[in-house]
């Protein structure tokens, strides 16, 4: 039996995460938000003091890394027994996954901890290329995107909701650099897969995005 997979991939900031969370559960389906993995394998490597720009040293990161996934309210992540979930959300680590997961030897690793989470009755995926590489074979897909300035101010808005200082300006710049390295890399960038319904959630709310998403799956 072919287990159904909703793929929902875009830039940072245009609220798949949230999306997905909320699809998944109204769906009664697995979550997979992998980012959550890249981010992951961003701290097991500061944590090793392992130098990003050693291939060979990241990606023995990547192998030996042993991650936990707990969908609870929120998403609970471990690393190696320990939980690292707020330390995932820091616009560092974003950075240093988005540095990380250019390298192709580094994605061919965490290929299958993805389609791992494959399981019945369904899953709902989110990242840059769930529809493209991981499971091109998705039945339904979603690009979701927003400007970015819509997203430098919802990635504002949330790290000051949790107590994280920032700058604007500087959210806004990072998340186009961000961006721009994600689109650019040779390695299964972020891009729209062909048979994907693209929504701009610039000028919608969650719960319009939502429901759209909902209603297109249906
Ligand atoms: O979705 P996110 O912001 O948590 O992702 C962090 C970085 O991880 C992102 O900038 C690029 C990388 N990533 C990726 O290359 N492929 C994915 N499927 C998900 C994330």
């Amino acid at each position: 039996m072919i287990i159904p997979v909703v793929t929902i991939d875009g830039p940072s900031g245009a609220g798949k995460g949230t999306v997905s969370r909320a699809v998944a559960m109204q769906l009664g389906w697995g979550y997979l938000d992998s980012g959550a993995i890249y981010r992951s394998l961003a701290i097991a490597t500061a944590q090793q003091g392992v130098d990003v720009k050693n291939v060979a040293a990241v990606v023995k990161a990547a192998q030996d890394m042993l991650l936990e996934f707990e969908c609870a309210a929120e998403l609970i992540v471990k690393l190696d027994g320990i939980n690292i979930t707020s330390e995932l959300a820091a616009e560092t680590t974003g950075n240093t996954a988005s540095i990380i997961a250019a390298y192709p030897e580094v994605r061919a690793v965490l290929l299958q901890k993805q389609r791992d989470f494959r399981k019945a009755p369904g899953l709902v995926a989110d990242g840059r290329d769930m529809g493209t590489v991981v499971f091109a074979d998705a039945e339904k897909k979603v690009y979701l995107t927003a400007s970015a300035e819509e997203r430098g101010k919802r990635r504002y808005k949330q790290l000051k909701e949790k107590g994280i200082n920032a700058n604007l300006l500087q959210i806004t710049e990072e998340i186009e650099s961000r961006d721009r390295r994600d689109r650019e890399r040779v390695a299964a960038p972020l891009k729209m897969a062909e048979d994907a319904l693209h929504i701009d959630s610039s000028q919608l709310s969650i719960e319009q995005v939502i429901k759209e998403v909902l209603d297109w799956v249906r």
